[in-house]
């Protein structure tokens, strides 16, 4: 086991270690030299993409984060209406889909049982099912009419780290393919992109080389009794995602907010010292957003918390309303969280690990849910 661990205490902390190459594995092979995105093994053909007028994206847990982000990047870059849903809620509510809805399903294990319910629930309608899926001839792909597997590797660890990094590119992949094939980007705005892409492997190792004061901040909280995060556009899912790792790992009460929400009551949680983590978003491209986290920073630390702000590096201003300033490589906005996610995955593993518990299997979970 110890060797399976890679020389880690956790498979969490290996596979978190491992998302530079899962991330590179599952850009391999999907690209053209001239940045074109080649998607050959999904078998749905242009035509069928051409026709797509709404697209769904079902998914549980963190892979629902997952889609979350991928709801910005899909209708920013190919202009289709998506929406996002909870695989357990989805078809309850009697959707509405047909020939020309693209559901896509998100799942690392591909038999999660409300994805799979859900994705029937589609092909019984008609709906087009593509899955994305880490779990090569599992359930879900097999049922499914097309898949994209991402290339993370197997997963042991219950909380899921690599595999959410992989879903997100494996989303940017397809929305960068839809946008291609349907014209509405050009092929150099596409290959823009896709160079970015190519280099968040490199930016991510350089982050998780510099993790050592998230590692002492995780014992620092060891004892707090609630943690919350906030977020706007693309961080908002990873402020839940943060939140959900602490929740599933250190058994702390975590909550993740949209930052705009706060106002509406959770700034109400706020007392002398509460954590409250912060995802900022680049200074650039999303100038106001990024204007709008900040004064919500400060509308916190006006009520007492303690600021835990994840911010690009070389973004100074925030400095002054940081109790803790963690700087992530600079990346463009839809494609941050491929960066702003890693200090959460750490800081939840830590402060697991500083209060004694079983970090790879914490207690009531699985890895793969099989009942409704
Ligand atoms: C369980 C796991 C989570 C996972 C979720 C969805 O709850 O503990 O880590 O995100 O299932 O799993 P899936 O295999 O469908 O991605």
């Amino acid at each position: 086991k110890a060797a399976e661990k890679g020389g880690y205490d956790y498979f969490m902390l290996k596979e978190i270690a491992d998302q530079p190459d899962a991330i590179a594995d599952t850009l391999l092979g999907r690209l053209s030299d001239r940045g074109e995105i080649v998607l050959d093994e999904v078998r749905l053909t242009d035509q069928d993409l051409r026709d797509v007028d709404k697209v769904f994206i079902v998914a549980c847990g963190t892979s629902y984060h997952a889609g979350m982000v991928a709801k910005y990047a899909i209708e920013h870059w190919t202009r289709i209406p998506c929406e996002v849903e909870l695989a357990s809620e989805f078809r309850y509510r009697d959707p509405i889909l047909d020939r020309s809805t693209l559901v896509i399903t998100i799942s690392q294990s591909g038999e999660t049982m409300d994805t799979l319910m859900a994705l029937r629930h589609a092909k019984e309608q008609k709906a087009r099912v593509l899955a994305i899926c880490n779990t090569n001839g599992s359930t879900i792909p097999r049922e499914s009419d097309a898949v994209l597997y991402t290339h993370g590797g197997p997963e042991i660890a219950v909380a899921s780290t690599k595999a959410f990094l992989t879903q997100l590119v494996a989303c940017y992949l397809i929305g960068l393919h839809l946008a291609q094939i349907r014209g509405v980007m050009y092929a150099d705005e596409v290959a823009a992109v896709v160079e970015k892409l190519q280099s968040t492997p490199d930016s991510l190792r350089t982050l998780l080389g510099q993790m050592e004061d998230v590692r002492a901040l995780a014992r620092d909280l060891k004892t707090a009794t609630t943690v919350l995060f906030i977020g706007r556009h693309v961080g908002y899912p990873v402020a839940l995602e943060g939140a959900l790792k602490l929740k599933e790992l250190a058994y702390m009460h975590a909550e993740g907010f949209a930052a705009g929400e706060l106002k509406h009551g959770p700034i109400s949680l706020i007392d002398e010292g509460t954590p409250v983590v912060c995802v900022v978003p680049s200074p650039a491209g999303r100038g106001v957003i990024r204007d709008k986290v900040v004064s919500n920073i400060q509308e916190v630390r006006a009520r007492g918390a303690r600021t835990i702000v994840i911010a690009e590096e070389g973004d100074e201003s925030v400095r002054a309303y940081a109790d803790h300033l963690i700087p992530v490589p600079k990346t463009p906005t839809l494609l941050a969280p491929l960066m702003t996610t890693v200090p959460l995955q750490i800081l939840a593993c830590e402060i697991a690990a500083a209060r004694g518990l079983d970090v790879d299997q914490p207690r009531n979970l699985a890895k793969s849910v099989t009942v409704e």
